[in-house]
């Protein structure tokens, strides 16, 4: 049997971590990030990984760090890089457990990004161009995968966390 994590989707800057560590303290679960076991296993930053390998390398590495989360007996709450949902293996594998979009307009994006887009390579450049393309293209990834969709823009990072919590108690 697989065990049901609450696994956290959306662009970069959509709050999937803070979010995911507040949800797991107020369920009183682990948490995890999928970015920062890439960085640790890899002992270098998600920049200098697209530098060596590319998109293409990093995406191995996020591959492999999912499936084994995903394959922990202890069930957590999981923050995914934004580029999760690219791989179709990423996709099914996603598929059993509950799954929480956190959609943002790229508006909302655009502003938090402000400070942090030099962490992200994805944006290099125009970042408002870079977030309306990947916006397009995978928003109807996130769709397939959500079990819940959460729009955040108006909304305040306790209340995103609340309804997080509260649209999982429903089900
Ligand atoms: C990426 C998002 C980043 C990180 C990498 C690629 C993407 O994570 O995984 O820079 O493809 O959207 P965050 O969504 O946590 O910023």
């Amino acid at each position: 049997m697989t065990t049901d994590h609450l696994v956290l989707v959306g662009l970069m800057g959509s709050g999937k971590s803070s979010v995911g560590r507040r949800v797991a303290e107020a369920i009183g679960r682990s948490f995890v990030d999928t970015d920062q076991l890439v960085e640790q296993r890899e002992g270098r930053s998600i920049r200098d990984i697209f530098a060596d390998v590319g998109e293409f390398g990093f995406r191995d590495i996020e591959s492999t760090v999912l499936a084994e989360v995903l394959a922990s007996p202890v069930s957590s709450v999981v923050a995914t890089g934004g580029g999760i949902v690219v791989r179709e293996s990423n996709r099914r594998l996603l598929d059993p457990h509950l799954v929480v979009w956190l959609r943002a307009s790229v508006d909302t994006l655009a502003k938090r990004l402000v400070s942090g887009a030099s962490r992200r390579p994805l944006l290099d450049g125009d970042v408002r161009r870079r977030l309306v393309d990947l916006d397009q293209e995978r928003r109807p990834l996130y769709g397939a995968v959500a079990s819940i969709i959460v729009d955040v823009d108006d909304l305040a990072l306790p209340e995103v966390v609340q309804a997080v919590v509260t649209s999982m108690e429903m089900r």
